[in-house]
C-alpha cells in the first residue's frame, strides 16, 4: 500500500529528511531526493510524471485523467530555505523529528507539509473512485526559494501544458490550527543590491579623513532619504498604482482572531510602524515595502578599527501590491538611489529578480466579474463548507503578505486563477530555526481536501 494511504506522517518524514536547499550547490543530492521522493509518490498516484529540465533544478511535471474533464493545476514546490543558523535549531534541520503534535524539520511547512496534505488526500479519493473524473496537472518546482529564475522561460515554452480550469496552491499562511485562510492575494517583489565605491583601497581614517566622502556615509545618506519619518516611501511614483483594498477585505480581515497587541507579543516589539492610514495587520496586506535586507562596509570585527572603506553595500527588496509592477518600481527605485547618492562616490544599482502582486476575487464577492470558470466557482465554494466542517469555522479570505511570484505569472500566461489555502501558522517559524509542521492541521487538512476533491465532481 501507498505510504500516502498508510501513513501521511512517515511520507512527510521520509520527504522533510531529503536536505533540497537550493540556494547552495552543496545541497544537490539532498534537492535530487526530494525531486525523486515526489516523483515516486506522483507514480504511486498514477501520474504520468516527466521531469522538464532547467539550468538548475528540473521542474516535475505530472498528468493523470482526460483532458476533456474538468482540468485541475497543483502547485508545490520541493525545494527548501538553507536551515542556518544550524546553532538555534533544537535538533537536526534534516531529521525529522515529532514533538508537541508537530513535525519540526526544514521544509516541514514551507513547503513539503502542504504538500504531503494533497497528495495523501488525492490517494484516498483515487482509491475510492478510480476514474475520478477531474484531469489534474501537477507542477513541482525546485527553484521557489530562489526566487524561481528558471520558471518564466519554462511557462513561455510548456504553457500548453499547463491550462487548466483552476489552480490549487498550499503554500501560504493561516492564523491558527482552528481559523483558516484562504489567500486572495500575494505580494510581488523586486530585489536590488547597490554598490558605493571611494577610494580604490581601505584607507587610514587619520592621514586621509575629511578628504574624501566615506562610501558608508554616502549609502547610509541615499538609503535613508527613501523613507520619511512616518516610513512612508519617497521614491517618486512608488504608490501610483497601489489599488486600495475593497470594503469586504477589510470586512475579513476584522474576522481576524489575532489581535494587534498579541502580533506585537509574538514579534517581541513594544511598537508597530505602519504607514499612516494602516493598522500593522492591514500594512502587511495591503501596502507596499521598501526593506533594508543587509547592509555592509568597513570593519565589523571586535573592537574598533579606523579605516575609511573602499566601498559599501547594501540589499534591498520592495514588497509590492496590486497594481504595482517589479519592473517598475526596481527602476523608480533605482533612479531615486542613484539621484540621492552623493556625487562624490560612485554608485551602482543592480536589479535582481522579483515578480508581480496576485489579486484573485472570490466569485460572488463585490468586484468578481462572474466570468470565473465553473471549476473555479464550485471549488472556490465547496472549499469553504469542506474547511468549515473539518476545522470548526468558515475560512476567512484574506491577502497575504509572502510572495510566490509565479502566481501571478501563471495567470498572466496561462490564464490560470488560484485557489489558495494557507496550512502553516506564525508558529511554524517557516525559513527560520526549528520550522515545524502541526500535526493537527495535517490530518484535518487531509480529511477536507478528500472532501474537496470528491465534492468537485
Ligand atoms: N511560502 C512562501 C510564501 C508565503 C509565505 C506566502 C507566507 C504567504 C505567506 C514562499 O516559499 C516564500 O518564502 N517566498 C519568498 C519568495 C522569494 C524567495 C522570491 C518570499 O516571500 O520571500
Ligand atoms: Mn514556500
Amino acid at each position: 500500500m501507498s505510504i500516502l494511504l498508510k501513513s501521511p506522517i512517515d511520507a512527510l518524514r521520509q520527504y522533510v529528511e531529503f536536505p533540497s536547499v537550493s540556494a547552495d550547490s552543496k545541497f544537490a543530492n539532498g534537492v535530487k531526493g526530494a525531486r525523486e521522493f515526489a516523483c515516486a509518490r506522483l507514480e504511486e498516484l498514477g501520474f504520468e510524471v516527466n521531469l522538464v529540465p532547467t539550468p538548475i533544478n528540473p521542474i516535475i511535471l505530472g498528468t493523470r485523467g482526460d483532458p476533456s474533464w474538468p482540468r485541475l493545476v497543483i502547485y508545490g514546490h520541493y525545494d527548501v530555505q538553507p536551515p542556518d543558523p544550524l546553532d538555534l535549531w533544537s535538533s537536526d534541520p534534516f531529521t525529522a523529528v515529532e514533538r508537541d503534535g508537530r513535525l519540526y524539520g526544514r521544509g516541514a511547512a514551507d513547503n513539503k507539509g502542504p504538500q504531503i496534505v494533497h497528495m495523501a488526500a488525492l490517494a484516498r479519493v483515487l482509491r475510492d473512485i478510480p476514474d475520478y473524473p477531474v484531469h489534474i496537472t501537477y507542477l513541482i518546482e525546485g527553484e521557489e526559494e530562489i526566487g524561481s529564475p528558471s520558471f518564466r522561460g519554462f511557462l513561455e515554452e510548456h504553457k500548453n501544458k499547463l491550462q487548466g480550469d483552476l489552480l490549487l496552491v498550499s503554500d501560504t499562511g493561516s492564523p491558527s490550527p482552528d481559523q483558516l485562510v484562504v489567500t486572495t492575494g500575494l505580494r510581488g517583489l523586486c530585489a536590488m543590491e547597490v554598490k558605493v565605491f571611494g577610494p580604490k583601497q581601505d584607507l587610514h581614517s587619520g592621514v586621509h579623513g575629511g578628504a574624501l566622502l566615506n562610501p558608508l556615509q554616502a549609502l547610509m545618506h541615499a538609503c535613508s532619504s527613501l523613507h520619511d519619518a512616518d516610513g512612508r516611501v519617497t521614491v517618486p511614483g512608488f504608490y501610483d498604482a497601489v489599488r486600495p483594498p475593497e470594503k469586504w477585505e477589510r470586512k475579513e480581515l476584522a474576522k481576524l482572531p489575532t489581535t494587534e497587541d498579541e502580533y506585537a507579543r509574538f514579534l517581541g516589539v513594544s511598537n508597530f510602524f505602519p504607514p499612516p492610514g494602516y493598522s500593522s495587520l492591514e500594512a502587511i496586506r495591503f501596502c507596499p515595502t521598501l526593506e533594508f535586507n543587509g547592509v555592509g562596509g568597513g570593519y565589523q570585527g571586535e573592537g574598533s578599527k579606523t579605516v575609511i572603506p573602499a566601498e559599501a553595500f547594501a540589499k534591498i527588496t520592495c514588497r509590492l501590491v496590486p497594481d504595482q509592477k517589479s519592473d517598475d518600481i526596481a527602476e523608480k527605485v533605482k533612479k531615486a538611489i542613484i539621484q540621492a547618492c552623493p556625487t562624490a562616490v560612485r554608485v551602482e544599482v543592480e536589479i535582481k529578480g522579483g515578480g508581480d502582486p496576485y489579486v484573485v476575487i472570490p466569485p460572488g464577492k463585490p468586484g468578481s466579474t462572474g466570468e470565473e470558470t465553473d471549476l473555479m466557482k464550485k471549488a472556490f465554494r465547496i472549499a469553504e463548507d469542506c474547511i468549515e466542517r473539518g476545522f470548526g469555522s468558515s475560512p476567512i479570505f484574506l491577502r497575504e503578505g509572502g510572495s510566490i511570484p509565479i502566481i501571478q505569472d501563471l495567470k498572466e500566461v496561462a490564464g490560470l486563477d488560484s485557489l489558495m489555502i494557507g496550512l502553516f501558522t506564525n508558529e511554524d517559524n517557516l525559513h527560520a530555526p526549528d520550522e515545524s509542521f502541526h500535526l493537527g492541521i495535517m490530518d484535518r487538512a487531509i480529511h477536507s481536501f478528500e472532501s474537496f476533491f470528491k465534492e468537485l465532481v
